[in-house]
């Protein structure tokens, strides 16, 4: 016999960033995040996680291509995992497995994204929410979304936040075995359904500092992210949880558009210093800049993560066309570009 469970988990962008770890095998944050999650239909991970008695081993494959499962972040999540399963029953299929079997069943996962991998569009967000969420429902968890937060967040930091829909706050938590660092949902995604999320995919390519070893540098090197983490950002998530919850579009820009610049200046802190963003990127932001300083009153926030890809919002759909009009203007696709998906200022995609 075989039991499958198919889930499904958008990734999510962060408007006050998280950098820096304070105890890196948990992946413990220095400081409290929010984020936005996209819509499924969008920039997702579909994850299908089976088990069978003539499995012989744990595997992986990612977009079709078997991947190693013995990295720490991955076993810590199915070690967690594990050992909260509870008895599972399939009458259809006449399937009974009880709590202590799946210490001797392995599992098979299959994990697909439909946008570039690790080109700084928080994929490992959604592979590690979806990884956890589908193999608690293949195994039975009675934990809640909060409490499988806190699992995801020991698999990539910012996957705790994609277990919710809407505008999600990580945080970071006092206890020193991270029990209570684990997402929290600040408003469903009905809340603010005029926003319009726009992403500008400048490089499809792989960024050549991962997240994890570029907040490692930073922590050690930087003079800036402690007072970033201790002086700046705790009093930002209170703006922003009032910004989100007032629908005040003025102060979300802001709040966004100055995290984002002020993690990217915490990586040029950095010894040796990290250039996420590009040409690209700058052009991005000046476009935005002008745009929302000769209105009087900012229309569209952006911000980046790590790479040099654009995440704008727009405060609703007519200013979502307005800024695409402007897009298509500022960088024309080439004669051969495919119209659909074209790439700014790299053709690879
Ligand atoms: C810039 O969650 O990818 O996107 O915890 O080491 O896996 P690890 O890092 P990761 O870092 C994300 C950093 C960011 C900001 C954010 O999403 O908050």
């Amino acid at each position: 016999w075989i039991l499958m469970v198919t889930a499904q988990t958008p990734t999510n962008i962060a408007v006050i960033k998280y950098w820096g770890k304070r105890d890196e095998s948990l992946i413990l944050p220095i400081n409290s995040s929010i984020s936005v999650t996209l819509d499924p239909s969008h920039l997702c991970t579909t994850t299908t996680v089976s088990v069978s008695p003539s499995f012989q081993q744990d595997r992986m494959w990612l977009n079709g291509k078997e991947i190693s499962l013995s990295g720490g972040r991955f076993q810590s999540c199915l070690r967690e995992i594990r050992s909260r399963a509870c008895d599972v029953e399939d009458e259809k299929k006449g399937i009974k497995i009880a709590k202590k079997d799946w210490e001797n069943l392995h599992v098979h996962i299959a994990s697909y994204n439909n946008f570039p991998t690790a080109a700084g569009l928080a994929s490992s967000a959604a592979g590690f929410a979806c990884l956890v969420f589908s193999l608690a429902k293949l195994m039975n968890l009675k934990e809640d979304h909060g409490q499988l937060s806190a699992i995801a967040r020991q698999g990539s930091g910012s996957a705790c936040r994609s277990l919710f829909g809407g505008f999600v706050k990580w945080d970071m938590g006092k206890e020193s075995d991270g029990s209570d660092s684990k997402a929290i949902p600040l408003v469903d995604e009905k809340h603010w359904d005029e926003l319009v999320i726009v992403i500008a995919v400048v490089s499809s390519r792989q960024k050549e500092t991962s997240s994890t070893s570029g907040m490692r540098d930073t922590v050690v090197t930087s003079p800036l992210v402690q007072y970033r983490a201790k002086e700046v950002v705790p009093k930002r998530i209170i703006q922003m949880e009032e910004a989100i919850s007032n629908r005040d579009f003025s102060t979300f820009a802001h709040l966004s558009c100055s995290d984002s610049n002020q993690f990217h200046a915490v990586c040029l802190d950095t010894s040796p210093p990290i250039f996420y963003m590009n040409d690209t990127s700058h052009r991005i932001i000046s476009l935005v800049e002008k745009w929302n300083r000769s209105e009087g009153t900012p229309q569209v926030a952006y911000t980046f993560d790590a790479g040099p890809n654009a995440v704008m919002i727009a405060r609703n759909r007519t200013v979502a066309t307005t800024l695409l009009q402007k897009l298509l203007y500022c960088f024309p696709p080439q004669a051969d570009a495919d119209l659909d998906s074209y790439v700014i200022g790299d053709k690879s995609l």
